[in-house]
């Protein structure tokens, strides 16, 4: 496995491949790995004759007042995983190398990206679509993987390709769970041994919000109040928002009338998590 910090050198070993007619796929992290990336890179695995791994904590992604300094790191175990799933290459730029000094050149996606999370953390999807556009500018994958757990991403990175006419294919993955049903995020390692116990409730609402449609609820701001009830139980959840929407437009529905996603941010503690799962009619 190599691992590439420089982009000309990343570039050229992209160069390389393309003039032998090799498949390329991508797998975007920001490096601390779970089992969620892990199934990512198994996936992309599948689907490509050489693999790219990108490691990079983007700091344009990043808020003021968010977690840039303390973000999870450890390369060396991303390193051995990467390795052991038969990745070809770990692209891990620099900050310096990626974003030079004077840096002004940005992707922004201006209407679904201010939805959800856009709300309450402005500026990240800019940084998001900064990031992944620039990758796939470097990399030019013929596929990408992304991971379910960020529908929001997951949308706006499909609009995204479509509408600057990127030729790759968008594989999503669904959501990979720890046993208590919390969804797997580098960021559940901010959690205390208490609220991680707690933070299982965010899925567990999800799921009941899931067996109310089941039983014929179509009335989106019940099953909202539902699961904001059922947060309430733990004094250490926050919820942000708790939103029914179109998967792809993210606009609002009042009724279940199609597949629609119930998306949640909600503070455990001092740690913002995310969920979603989708419902059907
Ligand atoms: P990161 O949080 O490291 O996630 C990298 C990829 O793993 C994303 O596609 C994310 O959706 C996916 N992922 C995270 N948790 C998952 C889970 N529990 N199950 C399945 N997939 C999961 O998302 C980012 O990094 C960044 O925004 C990035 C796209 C790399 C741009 O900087």
């Amino acid at each position: 496995m190599r691992i590439i910090t420089a982009i000309k050198e990343m570039q050229s070993y992209v160069k390389h491949n393309y003039r032998r007619g090799r498949k390329i796929a991508l797998v975007p992290t920001m490096g601390y790995f779970h089992d969620g990336h892990v199934m990512l890179i198994r996936e992309a695995r599948k689907l490509c004759d050489r693999l790219v791994v990108s490691i990079f904590v983007n700091p344009l992604q990043f808020g003021r007042g968010e977690d840039f300094a303390t973000y999870p790191r450890d390369m060396k175990r991303d390193l051995d995983l990467a390795k052991e799933e038969g990745t070809n290459v770990v692209f891990a730029p620099t900050a310096d190398e990626f974003y030079p000094p004077g840096y002004s050149t940005f992707v922004d996606e201006e209407k679904i990206s201010k939805k959800l999370c856009g709300g309450f953390r402005p500026g990240h999807f800019k940084g998001v679509t900064t990031v992944v556009a620039k990758l796939f500018n470097i990399i030019r994958p013929h596929t990408a993987v992304f991971g379910q757990k960020d529908a929001q991403q997951v949308a706006i990175i499909k609009k995204m390709v479509r509408e600057l006419s990127y030729p790759i294919h968008i594989i999503v993955i669904q959501t990979i769970r720890e046993k208590n049903g919390l969804a797997c995020s580098s960021r559940n390692e901010y959690l205390t041994v208490h609220e991680r116990k707690d933070a299982a409730l965010l899925y567990a609402s999800l799921q009941k919000a899931q067996d109310m449609v089941k039983a014929g609820v179509r009335d989106a701001g019940k099953i909202a109040e539902s699961i904001r009830a059922h947060l309430a139980s733990s004094p250490v959840i926050k919820p942000e928002y708790v939103e029914l929407v179109n998967p792809n437009t993210l606009e609002r529905v009042s009724q279940i009338g199609e597949r629609t996603l119930i998306a949640l941010a909600a503070h455990v503690g001092m740690t913002r998590l995310i969920d979603n799962i989708f419902v059907e009619p």
